[in-house]
């Protein structure tokens, strides 16, 4: 090795620990201080390169959650017109006193909460979580239900499960990027949503107008400081149905939601199944920790959105129950 490879090997040294080395050995002392100093600023841009984003969220969040509070009223923080009917001219203008909130978690199994659940006047779900088999512990009644773009299909091909319902006036709010529900985005799914409106006639269906969409986005980023966009993750189901919850009651009982530091000690340790419908299926405390640190791609930020719940129950009559906290 000539010097010049040498330096070489140094400047791209932090892949290669014993190549640094040979380096030390041979290289002269002055040049070693310019070397290491090079070094230390490669491995620092690196490092803050790869970082970047999540770092710049944590500190903001901590300087704003103080600030957060006052700024936003969810009471009428967006309006009702943000909830667009797929089919007809319906509006989204329902009002509970009292709403239970059935997380998908599998802290509800076993708890035998059914029929609390139901005696409740507006029952709320995520998603394709069934009812069918599980109403001891979940009950059997939905007023409404917040369903992601990506859980449509799901819900769909079960209609005797999620579309021809027993209840009165059940609602769906379908959430999504404006470019899949957009009242312009005509697209399949919203094609299929329609369609679906006009064949159950009692149940309504509504999207979330992108207006409404990009709302759900600066509160999260008001709430947390966090840019939901610039950290590459997604809000979740439980994010949008929260906020929709908190809009249309006056007291909310969520079922089976954990809380924010539930799963910061030992990970790993509590092994409960993500969903109660899916015993088999990933685990949650795994899914909500590698989901919060996840970079990029599809993932969500579960633990940071649970802290800013844990701020609003104090404001919104939110209490939770299985577990309790
Ligand atoms: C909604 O549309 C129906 C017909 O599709 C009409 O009879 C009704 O008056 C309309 N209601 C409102 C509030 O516009
Ligand atoms: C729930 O179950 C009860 C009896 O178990 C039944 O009377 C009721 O119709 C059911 N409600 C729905 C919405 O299926
Ligand atoms: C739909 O609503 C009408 C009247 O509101 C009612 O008569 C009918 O039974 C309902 N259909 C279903 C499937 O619940
Ligand atoms: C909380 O609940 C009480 C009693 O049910 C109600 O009067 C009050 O308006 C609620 N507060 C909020 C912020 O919804
Ligand atoms: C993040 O959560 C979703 C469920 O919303 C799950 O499908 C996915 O596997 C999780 N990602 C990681 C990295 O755990």
């Amino acid at each position: 090795l000539d010097y010049t490879k040498k330096r070489f090997l140094c400047y791209f040294g932090p892949k290669s620990h014993s190549q640094i080395e040979i380096g030390h050995k041979t290289l002269e002392s002055g040049k070693m201080v310019i070397c290491a100093a090079v070094l230390v600023l490669m491995t620092l841009l690196i490092l803050y390169g790869s970082n970047s984003v999540n770092d710049a969220d944590y500190a903001n969040f901590h300087v704003s959650t103080h600030q957060a509070l006052k700024t936003t009223d969810l009471k009428k923080w967006a309006g009702r017109e943000g909830y667009v009917p797929f089919y007809g001219n319906k509006t989204m203008n329902l009002h509970c006193h009292k709403c239970a909130l059935v997380t998908s978690s599998s802290h509800v199994l076993g708890k035998k909460a059914g029929h609390d659940i139901d005696h409740t006047e507006c029952v709320i779900r995520m998603n394709d979580a069934p009812t069918l088999g599980y109403e001891e512990d979940v009950g059997n009644r939905t007023t409404l239900r917040v369903v992601a773009h990506a859980s449509v299909f799901r819900v769909i091909r079960r209609p005797n499960e999620f579309l021809h319902r027993a209840d009165s006036n059940p609602m769906i709010i379908f959430w999504g990027p404006p470019n899949k529900f957009g009242k312009d985005s005509k697209g399949t799914l919203y094609r299929l949503i329609q369609r679906v409106s006009m064949t159950y006639r009692n149940l309504s269906c509504f999207s979330i107008a992108p207006s409404k969409m990009r709302k759900f986005d600066s509160l999260f980023l008001r709430e947390t400081g966090r840019d939901r966009q610039k950290s590459h993750s997604w809000l979740s189901t439980g994010w949008f149905t929260m906020v929709i919850a908190i809009e249309i009651c006056d007291n909310i009982e969520v079922y089976g939601m954990v809380s924010p530091s539930h799963c910061g000690k030992k990970p790993g340790s509590k092994k409960m199944p993500y969903h109660y419908y899916k015993p088999r299926g990933p685990d949650e405390c795994v899914t909500y920790v590698q989901n919060e640190s996840g970079k990029r791609g599809n993932h969500h930020r579960f633990i940071t959105e649970k802290q800013v719940f844990a701020r609003w129950a104090k404001h919104y009559n939110i209490s939770f129950t299985h577990p309790t906290w």
